[in-house]
């Protein structure tokens, strides 16, 4: 059925293989077991973490949210086959690359770039939670960029110029759908945290990318950033407190 898999990582949650799947580059997630869980528990677990990745891919389309094609679950395998983007860079990796060229050469350009990359995932986060899609883990790690245009590869000076890529959301294992505005502000607080630990040398970003969430559109906007707020004060005390 799948011809060529080669494993390309292993995470905490999941080994990721790649391959060739009815002559596309396909990319599969297979969720393993955790012996330290009850193992009805476990399999329970997993198949609503599939369940979620998988609903939330075909809920980005109609959100008009990029995300790899769903093209098979197989439960019993504890998998999910999607598309592979090969020439794709993690919105992390494509920061911290910005940031090695700035301190090599001193050029502005890049840091131009950030606040075009901050703009696209505050209108991405915002185009989720208008569908009433939460993530539940949003992190540049869980952001790919991709070229717009297919003809460019990356060898071409053209790649990595933010004007010719789009934004990829993966990893929809913890997604659900919810109207309340509690959980679009508990999405960004997740996200607000993980720039912190990932990029402390950019404390700007997460203020750009919440301005672009704002006026992005307008439903609801002040109750979400004002659960936001509430949350993030409540996580301030948890953390004085220890
Ligand atoms: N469809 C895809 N195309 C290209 N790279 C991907 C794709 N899906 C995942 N990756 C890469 O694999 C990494 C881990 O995948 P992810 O779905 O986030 O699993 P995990 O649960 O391990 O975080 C991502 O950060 C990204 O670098
Ligand atoms: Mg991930």
């Amino acid at each position: 059925m799948c011809e060529d898999l080669k494993i390309l990582k292993q995470g905490a949650e999941a080994k990721l293989y790649i391959c060739n799947y009815l002559g596309r580059p396909t990319l599969i997630k297979e969720r393993f077991e955790k012996k330290y869980r009850q193992p009805e528990l476990d399999t329970a677990i997993t198949k609503e973490r599939i369940k979620n990745e998988a609903r939330a891919i075909v809920r980005c389309k109609t959100a008009g949210v990029k995300t790899p094609s769903l093209y098979l679950v197989d439960f019993d395998r504890r998998r999910i086959y999607m598309q592979h983007f090969e020439d794709s860079i993690t919105i992390k990796d494509f920061i911290i690359n910005v940031f090695k060229k700035h301190e090599q050469n001193g050029s502005g350009d890049g840091l131009n770039s950030l606040d075009k990359v901050s703009v696209l995932i505050g209108q991405t986060v915002r185009k989720l939670h208008d569908n009433n899609i939460i993530h539940g883990d949003l992190t540049t790690s869980n952001m790919l960029l991709v070229q717009k245009n297919e003809n460019v590869d990356e060898h071409d000076a053209k790649w990595l110029q933010i004007e010719n890529l789009e934004l990829v959301m993966i990893d929809f294992g913890l997604s659900f759908i919810d109207s309340s505005t509690e959980d679009k502000g508990v999405d960004l607080y997740v996200l607000e945290r993980a720039l912190i630990s990932t990029h402390n040398d950019y404390p700007d970003i997460f203020t750009k990318i919440l301005n672009a969430y704002k006026s992005y559109s307008k439903n609801n906007v002040k109750e979400i950033i004002s659960k936001f707020e509430e949350v993030r004060a409540r996580g301030r005390k948890r953390t004085m407190v220890g």
